[in-house]
């Protein structure tokens, strides 16, 4: 598939208040030196995920469940999808419920291997479309709504350590993301204007076929989600000390740094 263009616009307020400087309860500390690291850091991010659902305003961070997305836009060219289309006032529901399966950090890098589960996830919003989706054209404004479930998903985040105040924090520098659905069911209100048959054929059509749709979009759906991710673990490491996490953390860089 040749992709000509995809652009996202996520807008997630940054929290500029201050961090924790003591270690909050829905944290929970691992040591990297115990042999059973991999099962407790599971918990550990298991945890984070349950508070990040209500949301922590003492950091200044919005819920992720209900998480609402200004707008999202997209514009994508050639290939099995072509369109120009926007979601407006995105409320995405969910992630509240997120399992964590596994979890690990590298030694050398502490990059973070994640692998999650979330049972169901429902994306709503209002749309404007101009394009094609598979063979069919579409064209469109108005309501949808967009079901995948058993969404499973690897995540990669690279991680760079950096000092503040004599403290070690983590600095996300990217997260890349690998997911695979279940299902997925949609929705599209009004489509071509409101010619009735062709709306019900259509979103007939494009639920029976949700595979391929799913596939069509991919990319989109991947960079969204990276970048919901992004948003809320950089603000969050940000404002906790790593060493809450990881209690015997090294900042091997800041070693470095000293000996030269
Ligand atoms: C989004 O929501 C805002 C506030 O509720 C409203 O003013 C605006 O018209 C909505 N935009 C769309 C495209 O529905
Ligand atoms: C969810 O997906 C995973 C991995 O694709 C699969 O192993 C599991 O059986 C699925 N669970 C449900 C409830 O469908
Ligand atoms: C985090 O990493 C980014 C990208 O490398 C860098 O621009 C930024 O200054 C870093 N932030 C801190 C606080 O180290």
């Amino acid at each position: 598939m040749q992709l000509k263009f995809i652009i996202v616009t996520l807008v997630i307020h940054h929290a500029s208040a201050d961090y924790f400087r003591t270690q909050p309860d829905f944290v929970k500390t691992c040591l990297k030196s115990d042999p059973e690291f991999d099962d407790c850091s599971r918990d550990a991010v298991q945890k984070l995920f349950d508070a990040l659902g209500p949301g922590l305003p003492e950091i200044g961070m919005p819920p992720l469940d209900p998480l609402n997305i200004p707008k999202i836009r997209i514009l994508q060219g050639e290939g099995p999808v072509n369109v120009n289309a926007a979601l407006d006032n995105v409320t995405v529901t969910g992630f509240g419920k997120t399992e964590v399966l596994m979890s690990q950090v590298d030694s050398k890098t502490y990059d973070f291997y994640t692998k999650v589960r979330v049972p169901k996830i429902r994306i709503e919003g209002t749309y404007d479309l101009k394009g094609k989706i598979l063979v069919i054209p579409l064209v469109g404004r108005g309501k949808c709504w967009f079901e995948p479930s058993n969404m499973t998903i690897d995540i990669v985040s690279d991680i760079k350590l950096y000092e503040k105040d004599g403290f070690v924090f983590f600095n996300v520098t990217a997260a890349h993301v690998k997911y695979s659905i279940g299902g997925l069911k949609l929705r599209m209100n009004n489509l071509f204007d409101g010619i009735q048959s062709l709306e019900e054929s259509t979103n007939a059509y494009l639920n029976e076929n949700w595979r391929p749709v799913s596939e069509s979009l991919r990319p989109i759906l991947s960079k969204t989600i990276e970048d919901i991710l992004l948003g809320f673990t950089q603000t969050l490491f940000h404002n906790l000390p790593a060493n809450f996490l990881i209690g015997d953390v090294k900042n091997k860089n800041k070693k470095l740094e000293d000996a030269f």
